[in-house]
């Protein structure tokens, strides 16, 4: 058998380039890799803490995959399914619940982190506490072995070895893997206001963004702060628009504009012109793409409806040797 690839969003919406460049290149990039493939849309884990928010759920499904076939994503090579249609993620989530020590959940790093972010009204629910059970399931499901995420997803990672660990133990029987985190180098991406690029700061470039839009965003967008006119040096590497030029544009032209910056050869106005050339010039076609299948969305729900059949099919074999395990090859259900 293969060793297989998993990872999985929650349906926020359309991407930005963060999401583009940061983590979904890195899904791409793994097609050429020997390797069984499934991306999944986390739509479960939308409602962990945003439950009042679960009617945006369905168009948000289709924009964001919308987003990934169009940059590349491609059902004849990746599963590509939604959770909430893969019922036994849910049934290995609830056994897992069994032998999970609470103790464990309320230490993992990121549940203080979000209940000081988001306030006790959406965190305080019992599914919330849960998630690293569901996202666990998620994984181990698949016996996936490597897991393309971000850093922020590193102890959610290491929480899913532990319970395998657990689990494994507590049956007497290595049903699951040990899945690792696959962190590639991920380029630096800010947004508009020189933060990081996000949603949540309204400061984000979409790939649904029309070529005007785009160009009209780059135009206000921050530059280095030391250049104040034309003539003050700046330093590129520290500039939302060159960390762009680094995806868009190519390497000889950015060694020019890196050393243009820091002598004041160019000014941010014709630094900006190019980049907008060159990120329109990548994006039209996929952009085009895009438009194509929001035409026809019955397409990518034929796709998903697809993909979580095939993916149903290996998380039916998993869930079969978990309940074996548990109850014995005499049990019932
Ligand atoms: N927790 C991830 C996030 O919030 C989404 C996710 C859910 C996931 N299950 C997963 C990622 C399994 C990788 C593997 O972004």
């Amino acid at each position: 058998m293969k060793d297989r690839v998993l990872s999985g969003m929650r349906p926020t919406g359309k991407l930005h380039l963060g999401n583009l460049y940061g983590a979904l290149d890195n899904w791409i990039k793994l097609q050429d890799k020997d390797y069984e493939r499934f991306y999944f849309v986390a739509d479960w884990h939308a409602l962990t803490t945003g439950f009042n928010e679960s009617k945006d759920i369905p168009d948000n499904t289709i924009e964001m995959v919308a987003d990934w076939l169009s940059f590349g994503l491609d059902p004849d090579k990746d599963t590509i399914f939604v959770q909430s249609l893969v019922k036994e993620h849910a049934e290995l989530f609830l056994l897992l619940s069994m032998v999970t020590p609470v103790g464990w959940l309320e230490r993992v790093p990121s549940y203080k982190d979000q209940i000081a972010q988001l306030g006790k009204s959406k965190t305080s629910n019992y599914g919330f506490l849960g998630y690293p059970v569901l996202m666990a399931a998620d994984i181990i499901i698949y016996k996936a072995a490597h897991i393309p995420v971000g850093i922020d997803q590193v102890a959610h990672l290491e929480f899913t070895r532990e319970l395998v660990r657990h689990f494994n133990a507590s049956v007497n029987k290595d049903v699951f893997v040990e899945p690792k985190p696959l962190l590639t180098e991920v380029p630096k991406i800010l947004g508009l206001d020189g933060r990081k690029m996000s949603k949540s700061y309204d400061n984000a470039i979409y790939l649904s963004d029309t070529e005007e839009e785009t160009n009209k965003k780059l135009r206000t967008m921050f530059t280095d702060p030391r250049r104040k006119r034309k003539t003050d040096p700046g330093v590129a590497e520290e500039c939302g628009i060159f960390m762009l030029h680094k995806i868009f544009t190519e390497k000889e032209k950015q060694q020019e504009i890196k050393s243009a910056c820091a002598n004041a050869e160019i000014g941010c106005v014709e630094c900006k012109k190019l980049l907008s050339e060159n990120l329109n010039s990548t994006l039209a076609p996929i952009r085009q793409k895009r438009a194509e299948l929001l035409k026809s969305k019955d397409t990518i729900k034929d796709i998903l409806t697809d993909g979580s059949l095939k993916a149903q099919e290996a998380a039916k074999n998993t869930l079969n040797e978990v309940k074996d395990a548990i109850f014995s090859t005499k049990r019932i259900g």
